[in-house]
């Protein structure tokens, strides 16, 4: 009988860290099996983002040409938060780290906003366009060429300021 019960407790113990041990077995599994989902998810590369940037950057003109100011900052704000998306979906990509380039200008728009300077505006979204060819210059894409836009990037949108 003395022997029986240490050999019970022992027996049980062995049931216990079988158990466990499977337990994480599955956990592991399913810990793989997420990562391997994670790493199929969608992200947008870097060029998406940029075409995202290129239609802000478009409406932004006209929203200030127009004086729509309210539009112009919302616009401002949208290249702002897209280098942000930029920032953490595209670490991979070594040129981000270029991207402050654009931040004296951007500054020199909001302000020109805040001020409803024409002139000022015209000046920063100036050199805002200059600085998005320096930093693809920079990084092997300088055939990418930004312009100061021409026309209104869509013709569904009125920028001229609400009534
Ligand atoms: C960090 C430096 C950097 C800055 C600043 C930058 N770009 Fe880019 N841009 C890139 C790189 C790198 C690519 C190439 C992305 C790729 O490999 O798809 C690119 C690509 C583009 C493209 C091509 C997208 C396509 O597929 O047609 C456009 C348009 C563009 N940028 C617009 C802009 C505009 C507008 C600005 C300024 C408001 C700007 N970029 C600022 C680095 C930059």
């Amino acid at each position: 009988m003395k022997i029986i019960l240490p050999l019970i407790v022992a027996f049980c113990f062995i049931m216990i860290a079988c158990n466990q041990s499977g337990n994480n077995q599955q956990l592991q599994a399913k810990v793989d099996s997420l990562q391997a989902k994670l790493n199929d998810t969608y992200k947008p590369g870097l060029g998406e983002f940029m075409m995202g940037i290129q239609e802000h950057h478009a409406k932004l003109w006209f929203a200030g040409i127009n004086k729509n100011w309210k539009l112009a900052d919302f616009e401002v704000h949208e290249i702002g938060e897209t280098l942000d998306d930029v920032k953490k979906y595209c670490t991979d990509r070594p040129e981000i780290k270029s991207l402050g380039i654009i931040d004296p200008a951007v500054n020199t728009i909001k302000a020109a906003i805040t001020k409803q300077d024409m002139d000022k505006f015209k000046m920063g979204f100036t050199e805002l366009t200059n600085d998005c060819n320096s930093c693809h210059k920079d990084n092997q894409h300088g055939f990418n060429i930004i312009t100061i836009p021409s026309s209104p990037p869509v013709t569904n949108q009125d920028f001229k300021p609400a009534k």
